[in-house]
């Protein structure tokens, strides 16, 4: 085994390319296998932009047999990224508008505009394997939804009785899947994004790939794990999660429907499990750990919020009433963030604002009075000993609920949107990351906060539980959701505690810091266990 090709959705290594974490993991994971002896090629599509980026070259163009008629793609090569292939598929649709990945359709078509878009790019994927303008690999390794119609194209596919069509029909395909909460559901058919609209001639398998909820539907992310030789989760604690049903009354996310299968899958040793990893500069050095200057970190803090929120204000007409209570609150606070650092408790977030990420500390705590938060809950802990900033954007109803505690907490201050260089501050300056996630199949923002040394509160489950230990964090969990707020405000009145302790609070930071997740030690994992076994 030597050569696999990686399809998805998101590469986080070309210019835009990322939404969530399997950006990251598409622009990392590659290089680390390409280090461990691999020749390793992703494939994406060009999403209108990518093909013209500097150093892109058409290599084939290809008629794809879609929706009843042929349509025309190109496949261009692009320069590679840390050694790895990187090839994209250009076709108009792909890219309206340009340099958009997702789109958001309306309540009642959840998923269209992409579902047709996946379609058509694995067809036009397998149509490239096919004719050989893309090499036959050893392993085709596909990510999420998006990918997962291309297993359902390559094991339904009857070609000419050739040598390529049968290495096709036994090409060994693994199954990533990295949130099982968004699995792609689309009509069978009756609808122009429906399978039967996509592929009218297809023979279908459909006891594999109809939805176990909705029988007329198609499921992607379930044919991805029923049709793979393999299936991967992103960590070994979530790897157990999802063969259990979902108890969303209890606050437990498990198989999203899709247990039955995985438990299938696992009881035949075809479930993986292999932790995500983050790059470290100086992991290779020898050199002792230095955590960095918190005042100097906190002072770059400031000036970088400063400068993103006059952005924020510059781009929108009209003033967002987000933007002008974290104006307002960071300047009530600088006094308190430029001072020493060990007077201001700076308690950071960086995630997509989603029901996985801010579903708990949204949740209304039963227990104390009415419409009572667990962030409202924290914020009155924290008091004027410190500040939370969270930083991102996602759901606009959760978007809303976070301006409403803004409005009424003058030590949280919601940074409504996204920069990169921004999360890089928070990772830095913080004292302690929250991540009290509903479930979390890895988890990509702890691993950065630890790698600064900032502790992480979390909730065990998944790959926060796999990453962050009573040592170097705080672990909270519950029976259901009234224990688990509890248990969160327990964990933040311990850190609040630990915080006044120098020395051991040190000792935590540098706990935290010295961990290793690295891509290395997850490449050498999927090329053996992984890879080698499909
Ligand atoms: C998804 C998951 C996250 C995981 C990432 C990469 O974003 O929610 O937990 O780390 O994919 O695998």
């Amino acid at each position: 085994m030597s050569s696999v090709l990686m399809i998805a959705a998101e590469h986080g290594g070309l210019p835009g390319g990322k939404v969530g974490g399997i950006g990251d993991v598409i622009a990392e994971l590659p290089p680390a296998l390409v280090n461990a002896g691999l020749s390793v090629s992703v494939l994406l599509p060009s999403y209108g932009v990518y093909h013209e980026l500097p150093g892109s070259q058409l290599a084939a163009s290809a008629d794809v047999a879609f929706a009843g008629s042929v349509q025309r793609i190109g496949l261009y090569e692009l320069p590679k990224l840390g050694g790895a292939g990187c090839w994209v598929i250009h076709h108009p649709v792909f890219g309206a508008p340009a340099g958009q990945i997702y789109h958001h359709d309306s309540a009642d078509s959840p998923f269209a505009t992409d579902a047709n878009i996946y379609a058509l790019f694995c067809a036009a994927a397998l149509e490239l394997l096919v004719s050989g303008a893309l090499a036959l690999p050893d392993v085709v390794h596909l990510h999420d939804w998006h990918a997962a119609t291309f297993a359902l194209l390559c094991r339904t596919y009857v070609g000419e009785q050739s040598e390529r069509s049968k290495a096709l029909s036994e090409l060994p395909i693994v199954y990533t899947v990295h949130n099982l909460a968004l699995q792609g559901v689309r009509p069978l058919q009756g609808h122009p994004s429906a399978l039967s609209a996509w592929f009218p001639s297809l023979e279908l398998p459909i006891e594999s790939i109809r939805d176990p909820r909705y029988p007329d539907c198609y499921n992607p992310m379930r044919a991805g794990i029923v049709l793979a030789d393999r299936v991967h989760v992103v960590s070994p604690t979530y790897a157990r999660e999802v063969l259990l049903p979902n108890a969303l009354e209890i606050g437990r996310h498990g198989g999203e429907g899709l247990e039955l299968d995985l438990a299938a899958r696992s009881a035949a040793g075809d479930l993986f499990g292999i932790l995500n990893g983050c790059e470290y500069a100086a992991a290779e050095s020898n050199q002792p750990l230095e955590l960095s200057d918190l005042s100097e970190d906190r002072r770059a803090l400031v000036a970088a919020m400063d400068l993103q929120l006059a952005q924020w204000l510059a781009k929108h007409e009209q003033m967002r009433s987000s933007d002008y209570l974290a104006r307002k609150t960071l300047d009530a606070a600088t006094e308190h963030l430029l001072g020493p650092p060990k007077d201001c408790f700076l308690i950071t977030s960086v995630g997509r604002v989603t029901s996985q990420k801010v579903g708990l500390l949204l949740a209304v705590n039963s227990d104390l009075a009415s419409n009572v938060t667990l962030l409202d809950t924290l914020l009155g802990q924290l008091g004027t000993q410190g500040l939370l900033v969270m930083l991102g954007s996602g759901d606009q109803e959760l978007e809303a609920k976070l301006v409403e505690h803004a409005a009424r907490h003058s030590n949280f201050l919601f940074l409504r949107g996204y920069s990169e260089t921004l999360a890089d501050h928070l990772y830095r300056s913080g004292d302690l990351f929250l991540m009290p996630s509903l479930f979390e199949p890895c988890g990509i923002s702890q691993l950065l906060a630890m790698r600064e040394g900032q502790p992480c509160l979390v909730h065990a489950v998944g790959g926060l539980c796999d990453t962050v230990t009573p040592d170097t964090g705080f672990v909270f969990d519950g029976e259901n959701m009234r224990e688990k707020a509890q248990a969160a405000s327990a964990a933040f009145a311990e850190s609040l505690h630990a915080r006044s302790d120098d020395e051991a609070w040190l000792q935590r930071r540098t706990l935290a810091a010295a961990n290793r997740f690295t891509w290395a030690d997850a490449a050498v994992s999927y090329k053996n266990s992984l890879y080698e076994k499909a």
